[in-house]
């Protein structure tokens, strides 16, 4: 996602070291200076470094809610908290994403299961991750009214993003023997799930929490989220191939990894049976000569254009969805959303 207005991001940054300071000295638990150390090490490496635009819409989101009436320094606070609570969530299932998928880098950096002195031992710092958002919420939303939505709005979204995950992982297993399992259906289904919850239905959730409303009233506001979601997973696929390492501070992995990504799925339905013959003998290969043979089919088969026809389309009818919302205050949550990614590099 693109960056965030500087301002904004540096008030949230302070919240960070705030939470940082409590977790450390969390009384809960009699952590010794080297687990501290370690502690905090493995906050500042997968915590930080991204972008932040999950959390800092939750901020974004809740001003656009309150329409136009300031909120006071508590409530901004809380909104920050919140937001903090899914870039934990973000760094808790990149760790473990990056150690299924074989990854290498994140955020430019090598990924944490790759340090030496780490390995394995990250598998447990995702759980510790996700236990702290829970130490967090106690301490700042126990009592309040929504506590209980919001420990299942976080259950739910988690479940939803594992089981998407799941789903990514068997089917991956099943491309292996059968590349003609990538369907456009499945796909839709697995970044639905893997991506879609967390990554943009989350944050205004949580907004919507703080505002006092009630998660069943934006069931219409839930789908247009999940639908900007599965754009945001497309572009993030196409950029896995096309994008400029650099830029997207990652090197591409899915062709080496038999994903199944939006543009296998588009190849395979406009290729040839010559064609088809080169991606399914090129496919999931770590040789970078056969990685270049599907990247050259790829463009072949001019994906380039038939993403950029894709993405407006999609642009065009979320903005035509998000305008039949009844409520211009949810417009705006949205459409801010929208103009984020829209044509991200
Ligand atoms: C990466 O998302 C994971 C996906 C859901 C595609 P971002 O590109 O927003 O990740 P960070 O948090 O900035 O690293």
């Amino acid at each position: 996602m693109a960056a965030p207005a500087a301002s904004a991001s540096a008030a949230f940054r302070r919240v960070y070291d705030t939470l940082k300071d409590e977790l450390l000295r969390d009384p809960a638990f009699d952590f010794n200076d080297d687990a501290i150390r370690w502690l905090d090490g493995m906050l500042d490496y997968n915590v930080l470094g991204g972008n932040l635009n999950r959390g800092l819409a939750v901020i974004e989101s809740y001003k656009l809610l309150k329409a136009g009436s300031e909120p006071s320094e508590e409530e901004v606070f809380l909104a920050y908290i919140l937001g903090w609570g899914i870039e934990w969530l973000q760094a808790y299932f990149l760790i473990l994403d990056d150690i299924m998928e074989n990854s290498h880098t994140r955020r430019g950096k090598p990924c944490w299961y790759r340090l030496p002195k780490v390995g394995l031992i990250a598998i447990n710092d995702g759980l510790v991750l996700r236990s702290q958002i829970s130490q967090i919420f106690r301490r700042y939303f126990f009592g309040k009214i929504y506590y209980v939505d919001l420990l299942d709005l976080f259950n739910e979204v988690e479940f939803k993003t594992t089981s998407g995950e799941l789903l990514d992982q068997i089917i991956t297993n099943e491309g292996r023997k059968d590349l003609n399992k990538y369907t456009v259906h499945i796909y839709r289904r697995i970044v639905e799930y893997k991506t879609a919850y967390y990554s943009f239905y989350l944050p205004v959730a949580c907004a919507l929490l703080l505002s006092g409303q009630s998660l069943d009233d934006y069931v219409q506001v839930k789908k247009i989220l999940v639908e900007m979601g599965v754009y945001f997973q497309i572009q993030d696929d196409y950029l896995d191939c096309f994008g400029d390492p650099d830029v997207i501070d990652k090197i591409g992995t899915d062709i080496e990894n038999f994903k199944c990504s939006w543009l296998f799925v588009q190849a395979l339905q406009r290729a040839d049976d010559k064609q088809k013959d080169v991606l399914f003998e090129n496919y999931g290969k770590p040789d970078p000569a056969c990685v270049a043979k599907v990247k050259a089919l790829y463009k072949e088969l001019a994906l380039e254009r038939v993403f950029s026809e894709y993405e407006r389309e999609s642009y065009e009818k979320l903005i035509s969805d998000i305008e039949a919302q009844p409520s211009e205050t949810v417009q705006a949550v949205l459409k801010s959303f929208l103009h984020r990614i829209y044509k991200r590099k």
